[in-house]
């Protein structure tokens, strides 16, 4: 790794624009042929049997109609930001009529404590209490009143999903020094999840300090393991013998949230915390080095376990993170943890029914009779998509009956045919090929859930990120963020002996754009509109893409085939209640290469009739748009900016000194009082209002 800044690999290695021409001569592919306009569109069409893009996402299958009903999008476009201005560009942007603000940023106490010294390392004891690094999915919990559910108070559960090393340890040269256990426990204080009591006091947002609910949950908290896999031989350690009571959560990237009011934490890329090392140090440099004889299971390449993890190096300080001291620590992650924030005390639960993934987020749909599905995609290029479905129905009346209903039910992995339909297909131990000896147990199968799915034959997709279940006709949406490992050759599928990400799948009509730069929205409808069905139709929903860049390549891979606005890999995606869709984007937000004319991440929302998509934001530099939540009136948005300023190099600032440069947020106060020059971007949560108080989509300049 260039910088001692560490983001998950998956979106380092897949940020198109750091493509090299070595990656393309890697996949044996002549560069040159990238500049023959159409070479492979012929080719696209013709393994689609005939299908044209046009139809894919126009009108994709006669079968498929969308019950949800239209949106107003009263708001007018933000226009790309593509930093012209340089630094006073550095900020967030919303349209005319609106108002944004720092709400909380990393370092800020969730209820009492110590405020961030950006101008050194950040401790243990201080980041606990601590809001941690790098916010994404989250839930607002509105308070309960007299008339109903508050509009100005609350809890806001919000994730943390990774570390940027080298600025919490305030050390440009990191990767250059050996990592030390108490720096490896500040990094592990600094994920988790943050539960920060918020209310309005006139027309202001401000978090409540201190606050009974005020929380951190981190890589540290001791959580239980519950459902099928729960006491598995192959999740107990020497320390937990019963394989049901566990350290931590990490990685947790976007959210969900249960009608019982719970909060629900998706571990994403958890496999790159872990290592192998035997403690030897390399006798030039003195480093620690990681163990070269380590040969990885088939179990552990299919989940991108190796040796060296991402560079978070915890496996040299702290030996639950390594391999050769904790074989199966790494089954004790993967999973949705469940979270109950109006109980403080309560124990955070690893709900193992609803399998082990790189889960992306865990969202609920219920049907009338109150049966319910927890959809969840897991994000890596070539894997699938996931439904839960619980045996016991919702219990609206009872709060305590629904405690453990995420303990027991059948979890299903999708296929995507070519005509439009589709089939959940059962991942339960016995059937269909899941049987000995790869497969003893329903247990087994939940752990190793991705090769179960490989044995089902499951649609390879390109990378799910959200899921999102429009609120009232139970129409579900997912983002395919990109993949540049589609359609390329020598083709091949994944199999359960498959190292993560390293399959090559042909493009098919659910995945029909080789390589896909930009990434699209798949949506679908069970039959009946029962979450708890077997069988769906689903259709393209949109393309995303640029639309001014001719210049290169096929019209499949480049140009953009949206309604509306311009938008590149789509990530965040989220219904309000007035059926908005809103979506985030995840690229690399510094307007070079393939982003040249989207430039900055953006949120934007979609009418799901029309289809007609419109730039409600644009971020600052360097970061990802992650994380969006209102409160029930939908007057007021919660929404994520992460890692402003990822990238840097040479100093903390070089790309980006957002928020505390002042612009959209408070110049940063040091632990005595003076203003300070901005040290260090973070990561924060925003909070969007309407000037004339209208609902937040729907209003317009005022
Ligand atoms: Fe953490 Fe797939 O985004
Ligand atoms: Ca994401
Ligand atoms: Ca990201
Ligand atoms: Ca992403």
């Amino acid at each position: 790794m260039k910088n001692p800044n560490f983001h998950p690999a998956n979106d380092v290695a897949l940020s198109p624009a750091r493509e090299t021409i070595l990656d393309i001569v890697e996949r044996g592919e002549n560069p040159r042929r990238r500049f023959f306009k159409g070479s492979v569109a012929g080719t696209t069409v013709a393994l689609m049997g005939g299908l044209t893009l046009d139809s894919l996402t126009n009108s994709a299958n006669a079968a498929y109609t969308s019950p949800s009903p239209a949106a107003t999008l009263g708001f007018s476009s933000v226009p790309v930001n593509l930093f012209t201005n340089g630094a006073a560009d550095d900020k967030v942007t919303v349209p005319p009529g609106y108002s944004v603000s720092v709400l909380i940023g990393w370092g800020d106490p969730v209820s009492g404590g110590p405020q961030l010294d950006p101008t050194r390392a950040s401790t243990e004891a201080e980041q606990v209490q601590q809001y941690g690094m790098n916010v994404d999915g989250m839930y607002f919990f509105p308070f309960a009143t007299r008339g109903g559910l508050s509009n100005d108070r609350g809890l806001l559960a919000v994730n943390h999903e990774y570390t940027d090393e080298g600025i919490l340890h305030h050390d440009t040269t990191l990767a250059t020094k050996n990592i030390t256990q108490a720096q490896v426990r500040t990094s592990q204080a600094a994920h988790g999840v943050s539960v920060v009591e918020v209310r309005k006091v006139g027309n202001a947002w401000s978090v409540v300090r201190p606050s009974i609910y005020g929380r951190r949950i981190t890589v540290n908290t001791p959580m239980e393991i519950r459902g099928p896999a729960a006491g598995h031989d192959l999740m107990k350690t020497a320390a937990d013998s019963t394989g049901t009571q566990s350290l931590g959560t990490l990685n947790n990237c976007a959210a969900g949230y249960t009608p019982w009011n719970t909060f629900l934490t998706a571990e994403e890329n958890w496999n790159g915390y872990f290592g192998a090392t035997t403690g030897a140090t390399n006798a030039t440099t003195g480093l620690v080095e990681n163990d070269s004889t380590f040969a990885p299971t088939s179990l552990e390449n299919r989940y991108g376990l190796n040796r060296n993890g991402f560079g978070y190096r915890w496996h040299h300080a702290d030996a639950r993170f390594n391999m050769n001291q904790n074989r199966n620590e790494p089954n004790r992650f993967g999973w949705v943890v469940e979270i109950d924030p109006f109980d403080p005390k309560s124990k955070p639960i690893k709900r193992t029914a609803l399998g082990r993934i790189k889960h992306e987020n865990a969202e609920f749909a219920i049907g009338p009779d109150n049966t319910f599905a927890v959809y969840s995609g897991d994000d890596e290029r070539n894997d699938y998509i996931y439904k839960f479905v619980a045996s016991a129905k919702y219990n609206p009346t009872n709060r305590a009956a629904n405690k453990h209903l995420l303990d027991a039910g059948t979890l299903y992995v999708a296929k995507l045919n070519a005509n439009g339909t589709g089939t959940w297909m059962p991942l339960t131990y016995g059937q269909n090929g899941l049987v000995a000896p790869m497969f003893n147990s329903q247990a087994e199968v939940l752990i190793k859930t991705r090769q179960a799915a490989d044995v089902l034959d499951a649609t390879e997709m390109d990378r799910p990120e959200w899921i999102a279940v429009h609120p009232t006709s139970r129409e579900v949406y997912v983002t395919l963020t990109n993949n540049n490992r589609r359609g390329t050759s020598p083709a091949s599928l994944n199999s359960p002996t498959t190292v993560a990400a390293t399959a090559r799948p042909p493009i098919d009509a659910a995945n029909p754009r080789k390589d896909n730069k930009y990434g699209h929205i798949i949506r679908w409808r069970e039959d009946g509109d029962n979450p708890g069905a077997t069988t769906f139709t689903w259709e393209i929903f949109t393309l995303a893409g640029d639309s001014a860049n001719t210049s290169t390549d096929t019209v499949a891979n480049y140009q953009g085939n949206i309604n509306g606005d311009d938008f590149g890999a789509p990530d965040g995606l989220w219904f309000d209640h007035d059926n908005r869709l809103w979506i985030q984007t995840d690229q690399q937000g510094d307007a070079t290469g393939d982003w040249a004319n989207i430039g900055a991440n953006s949120m934007l929302a979609a009418d799901p009739v029309t289809r007609e998509v419109k730039r409600f934001l644009t971020s600052p530099k360097n970061c990802e748009v992650t994380g969006v939540t209102s409160t029930p009136d939908g007057k007021t948005f919660f929404v994520g900016i992460q890692h402003p300023g990822e990238d840097w190099s040479g100093s903390f600032t070089s790309k980006s000194t957002w928020p505390d440069s002042g612009i959209n947020g408070p110049t940063r106060l040091n632990p005595t009082g003076a203003a300070t020059t901005p040290t260090k971007p973070r990561a924060a949560t925003l909070v969007i209002t309407h000037n004339g108080g209208a609902k937040i989509g729907a209003g317009g300049a005022v």
